[in-house]
């Protein structure tokens, strides 16, 4: 961008170049024509010489972004209550995917259950009064790479910890994660169907890491349950709507959309799909967007359920086809008014190497260190 000079403040007022010298002059400023002014200056030159001066800056797009994600944006928007996320963390093999299929299928017909794809990374639950959202992330490492890129949608984290096996080196990284971001833990001790179980032992663990039981005064919720027979399931999904409510989730779901890419890839037949998570606003088919660097039109739109839906409301997961490449895993997207934006913005993110360090941060094995540092 290049500065204000004296001869391009004298074409601007169409006034000569020597009377805007002469003016600064008078004032105790000396410049010739070719110097830099400040905004200041000119305008003060300006009202001097009684000419209207507007000066107009180059639109800075990210930060007209930066803007559809904060609290202002929204400022005297209606809002209205939306669905919590939950994100079920725990180390390897303590029962996470047992769980969120049982806790799946529950609320799907018999029929559909079998026919579900396999990699499924969010999907919502109706409980009592209140639709729940879980994220299926493929572990804490993507929760990690969400939070790395500040684009944390979880509300609350279910922390899945084997009652045969107890707190364990994941389990520890997943507790840190979880504090970080601010957000509550609920606790599902799993597998409490097993033989030989010592409850007591691992509630022990968990009070030494700052997770203090309610049954031992604290304020940790630990729910025994089982996701192989369900034992325990309905008081876990009790619990998520209680703390949920202390959260009052609301949002304004008429607006342009804003939200998260949880996860996405390029299919043979359909080109790129992305999975998306809608945070505030409405997204529609037809719909401009821009996520990380990539961009496009929505071209069609899928549920949890691959039926082919026309419009997703705040917290709702979504796969979507229409962009030009895969975006940025945990980057967020935006509607914008006019696919050139969208492109603009794209390529620059891809030129000036914005995306590239966020995709070098990504790629990287996220360990506790990284996200702390
Ligand atoms: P990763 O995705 O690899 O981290 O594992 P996970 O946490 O998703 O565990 P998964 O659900 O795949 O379960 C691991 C093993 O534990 C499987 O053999 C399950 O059958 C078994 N399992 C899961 N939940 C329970 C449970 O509640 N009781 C018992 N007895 N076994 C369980
Ligand atoms: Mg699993």
């Amino acid at each position: 961008e290049l500065p204000m000079t004296v001869r391009t403040l004298s074409e601007a007022m169409g006034r000569p170049a020597n009377q805007i010298i002469g003016t600064l002059m008078k004032q105790g400023v000396m410049v010739r024509i070719n110097d830099a002014l400040t905004e200041e200056l000119a305008l003060e030159v300006a009202m001097e010489l009684g000419v209207e001066l507007e000066i107009k800056r180059e639109r800075d797009l990210e930060d007209e972004l930066a803007a559809m994600l904060s609290d202002e944006y929204d400022e005297g928007a209606e809002l209205e209550p939306r669905p919590c996320i939950v994100t079920i963390l725990g180390h390897v093999d303590h029962g996470k995917t047992t769980m969120v299929d049982k806790l799946r299928s529950a609320s799907v017909a018999a029929g559909e259950a079998g026919g579900i794809t396999q990699h499924i990374a969010a999907y919502q639950v109706d409980h009592g009064d209140h639709r729940i959202t879980f994220v299926d992330t493929p572990g804490h490492a993507a929760f990690g790479e969400m939070r790395a890129r500040g684009a944390n949608v979880t509300d609350i984290v279910v922390l899945v910890v084997a009652a045969d096996d107890g707190v364990m080196p994941q389990t520890e990284e997943c507790i840190s994660h979880a504090k970080a971001a601010g957000v509550p833990i609920i606790v599902a001790l799993n597998k409490m169907d097993l033989e030989g179980i010592d409850d007591q032992k691992i509630l022990q663990q968990l009070a030494t890491r700052e997770l203090l039981p309610s049954e031992w005064g604290g304020d940790t919720e630990v729910i025994r349950t089982s996701g192989e027979t369900g034992a325990g399931l309905d008081e876990l999904l009790d619990t998520i709507n209680i703390t949920s409510e202390l959260q009052e989730l609301q949002t304004n779901p008429d607006r342009d959309a804003v939200g998260v890419c949880l996860e996405a890839f390029r299919d043979e037949g359909r080109g790129v799909i992305s999975w998306l998570i809608v945070q505030k606003g409405t997204l529609e088919v037809g719909d401009v967007i821009l996520c990380g660097s990539a961009h496009g039109r929505i071209r069609s739109m899928f549920d949890e359920h691959d039926n082919e839906i026309e419009a997703a409301g705040p917290s709702t997961p979504v796969k979507v086809t229409g962009l030009d490449k895969v975006p940025e895993t945990g980057s967020h997207f935006f509607v914008l008014d006019e696919i050139e934006e969208a492109r603009e913005v794209a390529e620059k993110r891809g030129h000036t190497g914005r995306s590239a360090y966020l995709a070098a941060t990504a790629r990287r094995p996220q360990t506790l260190e990284d996200i702390l540092d």
